[in-house]
């Protein structure tokens, strides 16, 4: 049983990115030793940097790739890691169909690669970044975690396939300490405005897409479809504010440094908002006016998809706290001091 943050060593994978970011922040705030492992394929340094800033603690940084393993290895020999945190994957649904050996490789055989370098180093505690895309297509919301898993895309079935690998692993032997934490649809930014998502090429995402417009990095919005069984016909989604995700980890990092066992939860408000709504709420944070046109709906999309998060609650004492309005001043803040992400202050 650990007690003490300050004792605590852990490996934070993907942690430059962005969740992975705002997480090491929320840890070394915390207390927590951190250690980040990242190839940069989707982040900048900067953001390590930048969270050094705000801290005032250097964060140790290897980059690598998960599927290095003399690398990975190494990193396990030269620190006694209590827990891991893993965030590193490729996150894009369109990219995967297009590239689904790239998003297996990666994905599954990286994290492969860790659970066998933590098997070999004896560290037996991890927290996973799954995703509510494991549930695809809802039969009903809100969605609990007993909902079907039936993703429908080559990323959300890479997720689905390592949580059944955790699953195993715990059924493996009881000195497991295992948290899967699925998360609905993650935005903002650190109210600092020093962190925040930093998508490279056309933004997947929403709100990272209303945000470039509004800053006047492209025209318009094209709103996929207005002809969906919500209460405005687009799309509503469970948008929870990155910070209180970060926070999420936090608790559960505490859960299963005291707690063997596997468990999963749903991370996300338990509220809704339409595409519409999302545009009015970053129109009024901003100021801005958000041009928008309504076009066909995007192949793969879903009505609406929002948690219950009951179970968050009950297991970890956490709940999301920031509302959408927060949501979108932060990511605001973010976009406005940094037009094009990191690259706008250091090249
Ligand atoms: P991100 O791309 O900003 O962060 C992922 C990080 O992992 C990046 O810094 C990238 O460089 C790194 N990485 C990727 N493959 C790697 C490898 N093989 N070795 C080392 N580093 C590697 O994405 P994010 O939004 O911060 O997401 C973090 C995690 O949360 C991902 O696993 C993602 O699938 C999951 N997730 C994200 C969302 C979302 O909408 N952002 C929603 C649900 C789940
Ligand atoms: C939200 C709503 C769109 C962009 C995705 C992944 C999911 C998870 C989170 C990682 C939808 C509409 C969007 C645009 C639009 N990621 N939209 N115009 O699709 O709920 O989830 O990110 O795990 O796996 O699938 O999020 O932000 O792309 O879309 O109208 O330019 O906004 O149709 O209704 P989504 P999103």
């Amino acid at each position: 049983m650990i007690k003490e943050s300050q004792s605590v060593k852990v490996l934070v994978t993907g942690g430059a990115g962005y969740i992975g970011s705002h997480t090491v922040l929320e840890l070394v705030t915390a207390g927590f030793g951190v250690v980040v492992v990242d190839n940069l394929s989707n982040a900048s340094e900067q953001s390590l940097q930048r969270v050094t800033e705000l801290t005032g603690k250097p964060i140790p940084f290897v980059n690598a790739d998960l599927r290095d393993r003399s690398a990975m290895a190494t990193l396990f020999q030269t620190h006694r890691f209590d827990a891991v945190i893993h965030f590193a994957g490729l996150k894009a649904v369109g990219e995967s169909v297009s590239k689904p050996v790239a998003y297996w490789d990666n994905n599954v055989g990286g994290t492969l690669v860790l659970l066998q370098s933590m098997e070999q180093a004896g560290v037996r505690r991890i927290v996973f970044s799954s995703s509510a895309t494991v549930y695809g297509d809802p039969q009903r919301v809100p969605l609990d975690e007993a909902a079907a898993i039936q993703p429908t895309n080559p990323y959300g079935r890479t997720k689905a396939c390592i949580e059944s690998i955790l699953t195993d692993l715990a059924t493996s032997g009881p000195s497991w300490a295992i948290g899967t934490l699925r998360y609905f649809n993650p935005v903002g930014a650190h109210p600092s405005g020093q962190i925040g998502e930093d998508p490279r090429g056309l933004p997947n995402n929403l709100m990272p897409f209303i945000a470039q417009v509004a800053v006047g990095r492209r025209e318009r919005l094209s709103v996929f479809g207005d002809d969906w069984d919500t209460r405005d016909g687009t799309g509503l989604r469970d948008y929870i504010h990155v910070v209180d995700l970060a926070l999420g980890h936090v608790d559960s990092l505490r859960r299963i440094l005291n707690h063997p066992g596997h468990w999963t939860v749903n991370l996300g408000t338990g509220t809704g908002y339409t595409v519409l709504e999302v545009i009015r709420a970053f129109e009024r944070a901003s100021g801005r006016s958000i041009p928008f046109e309504i076009v066909n709906r995007r192949p793969g999309d879903i009505a609406s998809c929002y948690a219950d998060p009951a179970n968050a609650r009950a297991l970890l004492g956490w709940r999301a706290e920031r509302p959408l309005e927060q949501m979108c001043e932060d990511h605001w803040r973010w976009q406005s001091n940094n037009p094009n992400g990191f690259s706008s202050t250091h090249g």
